[in-house]
């Protein structure tokens, strides 16, 4: 059977050639500063149910929808004043805004799983942002199967999506998804750990809220996607270990040398770049198991903690 899967130079040509599948109602993966994220025009409900279909995501799960600036933003959500601070220091970059979606906004009813309310993201990648100033606001979560290891990198997306064209650009620069902040009247919330920290939020808006970031479906929804076992490797993984087995891969951080270091200086910022590429590289070793070393939980840690609980949670 002709496969569609292949791969797409992040020049002129690539990006026209993919601004003409995603204008016709197609997918495209498409690399931004955190991780590849699966395209779609974000108005078109047939193209949005294929990024459903394609990582075989649960429809009460929905997608961040990309825009290129803060006037294309204003189309689609309502930006309080805090919103708008938020927005201003962080974007174009890895943070998104749970926002209230904007009466008669150009989004498919799919893409917010019927939630009044609007993920926006602004990405810094020049790939992302020049299509979606050339097709306009695009749905993307992230390109891979629903509940398995995120993707850094093409060869990750192929690996778990079939039939998908992808804009190689190389490795993801953050290599952890975007953080993700519901602003509400009151003030905002953590809805996910990500490569904006906490304590590059703090410096610029108080504390937030309390979080909810464990809020399951029929709870009143806050982030669906917060599932207790996501990015789950094929095998059993093993947190806090100093030491592994013969039969595990271990992954290493600082001191704890392992198969494969996330860091061998202890840098946060760099052991977020190696994850996702270091679960997928132990899910490839045919070991029994992945034993991780401990990670400090400050700053970029919070994300990588964030993501390895998940991934050694129990599998639903
Ligand atoms: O870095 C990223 O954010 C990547 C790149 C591709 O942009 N995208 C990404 O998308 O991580 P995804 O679908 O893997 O995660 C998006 C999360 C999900 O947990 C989803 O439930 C949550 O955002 N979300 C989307 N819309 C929401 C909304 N209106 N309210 C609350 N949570 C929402
Ligand atoms: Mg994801």
């Amino acid at each position: 059977m002709a496969s569609k899967s292949r791969i797409l130079a992040p020049d002129v040509a690539g990006i026209a050639a993919a601004a003409a599948c995603l204008r016709a109602g197609g997918l495209v993966a498409v690399p931004t500063e955190t991780v590849y994220g699966l395209a779609a025009r974000a108005d078109d409900g047939a193209a949005v149910a294929g990024i459903y279909a394609a990582k075989g995501r649960p429809s009460f799960n929905p997608l961040i929808v990309h825009v290129a600036d803060m006037a294309m933003a204003q189309t689609l959500a309502v930006f309080s004043p805090l919103a708008q601070v938020l927005a201003e220091r962080f974007w174009p970059g890895p943070l998104t805004l749970v926002l209230p979606r904007r009466a008669g906004a150009p989004v498919a009813a799919l893409v917010t799983a019927g939630l009044e309310t609007v993920a926006l993201r602004c990405a810094a990648h020049a790939v992302m942002q020049a299509l979606v100033r050339d097709v306009g606001p695009l749905a993307a979560p992230s390109a891979n199967a629903s509940g398995r290891i995120s993707p850094t990198r093409a060869a990750h997306v192929l690996a778990s999506l079939a039939d998908v064209p992808v804009i190689d650009a190389g490795p993801c620069a953050a290599g952890v998804e975007s953080t993700i902040v519901a602003v509400e009247a009151e003030g905002w919330r953590l809805l996910r750990a990500g490569a904006v920290t906490v304590e590059e939020l703090m410096a610029v808006v108080r504390a937030p809220l309390p979080g909810r970031a464990e809020v399951g479906p029929g709870e009143g929804i806050i982030a669906p996607g917060m599932m207790e076992s996501h990015y789950a490797p094929q095998q059993p993984v093993r947190l806090e270990a100093v030491t592994a087995q013969p039969d595990e891969f271990h992954i290493g951080f600082d001191t704890v040398a392992g198969d494969a270091t996330l860091s061998a200086s202890g840098d946060l910022a760099e052991a977020a770049v190696r994850l996702f590429d270091l679960l997928h590289t132990a899910q490839a070793s045919g070991r029994a198991g992945i034993a991780v070393a401990p990670v400090p939980n400050h700053g970029l840690g919070l994300a990588i903690n964030d993501r390895l609980q998940r991934a050694a949670a129990p599998r639903g």
